[in-house]
């Protein structure tokens, strides 16, 4: 066993994979200072991540988002062949190679061989246990995982779930360089599937799918009722929050009012396991072709980055004016009359 990871300022970092969300690692940890190792196993991937970190510099530069200029950001980044190059003192690694269980469990075996004593290794796993890969690992103790969503660099949640061998300190480390490299990090205290955020996003990604099937609602509106409603307030509250302010007494009164309806819907698809339908998926994959022809995805990626990168400007603290408090009429100025403490949507 590796010893415990020590609790030291982490400034010397690797990357290995250096695809998506690896090449968008670098970004979120080269900005904040850190000096960034970069590995990718297949060297002509190297240079197509550096100009794709680049790009993403210029444009986090011309959104007010970068603190010194893109060259200073860049020259704290370097680009190996090997994985032992780009371990050599690196205090923290994350691993961002494609999803494949066998894959990544090799990865840890040489990672754990080829890394100093008390540095931490993090997978980027979308759903993979620490478990699942470290367990036999003589250094299991520093192994996690640290699910960031794709691009990391403007989207900044990231979820740190170890597994009941992992040694505290290393969550706890992780958790504190998370925060400090200006990222939104949660833990995820005990192993569970899909962690938090993709067991969120696919239970609404299974209601809606089921409610497309049924013949209730097209994709296009139920797009529609997650852009243009539920995500609007999610942009900068979660559902508790959300709840809180949606009932003049907060949480508990609006778990009072609609608790009934909540139990009712879940009870609805108790018993009745989601099967994912061929025929169903073709014509929703067809619905959304019509919306939006292949040819079109290129540019959809691009403005789907441009808009995040707006929106970070607009919720971050130091970018984009605040409109003043008093220039918008605030619903909590408006008279609340209470209404029943029990409500149920009639069926
Ligand atoms: N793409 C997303 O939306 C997203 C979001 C969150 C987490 N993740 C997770 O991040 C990880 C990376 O995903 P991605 O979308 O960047 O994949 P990707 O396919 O874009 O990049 C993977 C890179 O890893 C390299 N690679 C493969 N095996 C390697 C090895 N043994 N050593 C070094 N490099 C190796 C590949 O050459 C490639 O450049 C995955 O585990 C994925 O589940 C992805």
């Amino acid at each position: 066993m590796v010893a415990a990871v020590p609790s030291v300022p982490i400034d010397r970092v690797a990357v290995v994979g250096a695809g998506l969300v690896g090449a968008s690692w670098a970004v979120v940890f080269a900005r904040a200072g850190l000096a960034v190792q970069v590995h990718d196993a297949e060297p002509a991937q190297l240079p197509r991540a550096r100009a794709c970190i680049e790009a993403s510099l210029r444009a986090l530069e011309g959104a007010g988002l970068l603190r010194e200029a893109v060259a200073e950001v860049l020259g704290r980044i370097g680009f190996h062949d090997t994985l032992p190059a780009a371990l050599a003192g690196a205090q923290y690694v994350q691993e961002s190679i494609i999803e494949s269980l066998p894959a990544k469990r090799e990865l840890f075996a040489a990672m754990d061989r080829a890394a100093g004593g008390s540095a931490i290794l993090a997978s980027s796993t979308s759903a993979f246990a620490t478990s699942s890969f470290a367990a036999d690992l003589a250094g299991r103790g520093r192994c996690l995982v640290a699910h960031p969503v794709n691009p990391p660099h403007l989207v900044p949640f990231v979820e740190v779930s170890g597994a009941p061998f992992t040694d505290e300190a290393a969550v706890r480390d992780t958790i504190a360089l998370m925060a400090r490299v200006g990222q939104s990090p949660i833990n995820v205290r005990r192993e569970i599937h899909g962690f938090v955020l993709n067991r969120l996003q696919w239970t609404l990604l299974a209601e809606a799918y089921r409610m497309v099937a049924e013949g209730v609602a097209s994709a296009e509106d139920i797009d529609r009722a997650v852009r243009d409603g539920l995500g609007r307030r999610w942009a900068f509250m979660g559902p508790f929050e959300v709840g809180d302010l949606n009932a003049p007494d907060g949480l508990a009164d609006y778990l009072g009012r609609f608790g009934p309806t909540i139990e009712k819907i879940a009870d609805s698809r108790r018993g009745a396991p989601l099967r994912l339908d061929p025929a169903v998926t073709a014509a929703l994959h067809a619905q959304l072709r019509a919306r939006w022809p292949d040819s079109a995805r290129e540019q959809r990626l691009l403005e789907r980055d441009r808009r995040l990168l707006a929106l970070s400007a607009h919720l971050s603290p130091v970018a984009a004016p605040d409109v003043a408090p008093d220039a918008v009429p605030s619903s909590a100025r408006i008279k609340v009359s209470k209404s029943p403490k029990k409500m149920e949507i009639p069926t």
